[in-house]
């Protein structure tokens, strides 16, 4: 079969085709195109797809290489080549008037190449393009020779499946290759003529076709997820700038773990004869709209927005932040602040907004202000020397 539909497509190569033709001289070993140059990667694919009279030039000198091509035009040349392939020649006409693609229309979505209407005037989708040519001819003439693992081509998210299926069947069968080092689909863009004749060329002639092979790329190392509005990265609740809390996130108090620890870390510097107690822990979106915006009356938005935090975007929102002993930068000098810095992490907390780290926290130094992440992760975060930004890749900065 393989065999037997490679010497039927090679005809197109001798013989253009009475009703898709076009080459006016289909036995010209140059092309008559002034905007296709013998150094352009497509130079080949275009003399190929132009001698066996599957596609036109714009005119008698220009191809138009960069130029789109409509979904009637799609569908004519997948017609005429499914039809070579079928039948040993090409029988189908275009109807006169401004419907003149219906009878490739019909041929198609009789053959199953087609599953769908499209806007047949319009510019085809790259990823819509391959997918009607990968139906264009027998399954077995596209037979595999790269190694394309699902999931492998990286930008067909969003994509429906069946279009990702042809995609993926043109470039296993080394029909297409995407764009760029990363073998890109670009799914959405305009398919081009100089592409479209790419595409032409390696599925009639399987010596044009392309060998790479792609891979799966690893998992990220820090996968986000928002639950119920709430962002978490690898499992860590993140709230800063970027990432907020609705409003009805609520837990009411610290949570039990964070008062837990916090009562732990009081114990410790007892312990030491110092004293730590809390003088803010949660505080509700209500509490925090509040907060902010006295002190954005008192010093201004910019300045407010570089040491408080606007309603839902407050660590403390989520029970799991607390401020200790006293808002006043002197609290880093005392023996309770040092002592806070260099052992917070044995209770589970970090030291939220490190001195000189503004630009990537989003807030001035608060050495007052600890966040509970547990043991192993807030040591984890304190031995990294980074901030909780840092350590999870994450931005904080507002949208506005
Ligand atoms: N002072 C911190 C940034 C807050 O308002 O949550
Ligand atoms: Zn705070």
């Amino acid at each position: 079969m393989k065999k037997s539909l490679i010497v039927l497509l090679s005809l197109l190569l001798l013989v253009p085709c009475a009703s898709c033709a076009a080459a006016a001289e289909a036995d010209s070993s140059t092309l008559p195109f002034d905007d296709v140059s013998p150094s352009d990667w497509f130079y080949g694919d275009v003399l190929t797809a132009w001698q066996s009279g599957l596609i036109n030039g714009k005119s008698e000198t220009l191809f138009a290489p960069d130029g789109s091509l409509t979904y009637a035009e799609a569908v004519k040349l997948a017609a005429c080549m499914n039809q070579l392939a079928a039948e040993g020649a090409v029988t189908l006409a275009a109807d006169t008037g401004s419907e003149w693609y219906r009878p490739y229309v019909t041929y198609c979505a009789e053959r199953g190449i087609l599953l769908e209407d499209y806007a047949w005037n319009q510019p085809a989708e790259r990823a819509v393009y391959m997918e009607i040519f990968s139906r264009a001819l027998p399954a077995d003439a596209l037979w595999p020779i790269n190694e394309v693992p699902d999931g492998s081509i990286p930008d067909l998210g969003g994509v429906p499946e069946k279009t990702a299926a042809g995609v993926y069947a043109l470039y296993r069968a080394g029909v297409a290759q995407g764009t760029g080092s990363d073998h890109a689909c670009a799914p959405w863009a305009n398919v081009k003529r100089s592409e479209v004749a790419a595409i032409l060329t390696r599925m009639m002639d399987p010596e044009k076709r392309i060998s790479f092979s792609l891979s799966v790329p690893a998992e990220p190392e820090y996968r986000i997820e928002v639950i119920d509005g709430v962002t978490y990265v690898d499992g860590i609740l993140v709230v800063n700038k970027t990432y907020s809390i609705p409003a009805s996130y609520a837990p009411g108090d610290l949570t039990w773990e964070c008062r837990a620890a916090l009562d732990a870390l009081s114990a410790g510097a007892a312990a030491n004869g110092l004293s730590i107690y809390a003088i803010s822990g949660y505080r509700s979106y209500e509490y925090q709209l509040g907060l902010y915006d006295r002190y954005v009356a008192r010093d201004g938005k910019a300045e407010a927005d570089r040491y408080s935090a606007r309603a839902g975007h407050s660590e403390h929102q989520t029970g799991l932040a607390v401020d200790v002993n006293s808002l006043e930068y002197a609290f880093a000098d005392t023996p309770e602040g040092q002592w806070l810095a260099a052992h917070c992490a044995e209770y589970g907390f970090i030291l939220r907004y490190p001195e000189g780290k503004e630009e990537i926290t989003g807030y001035r130094y608060e050495p007052w202000h600890i966040r509970y992440l547990g043991v192993e992760t807030a040591k984890k975060v304190a031995e990294s020397g980074l901030t909780l930004e840092e350590y999870l890749g994450v931005t904080s900065q507002y949208a506005d």
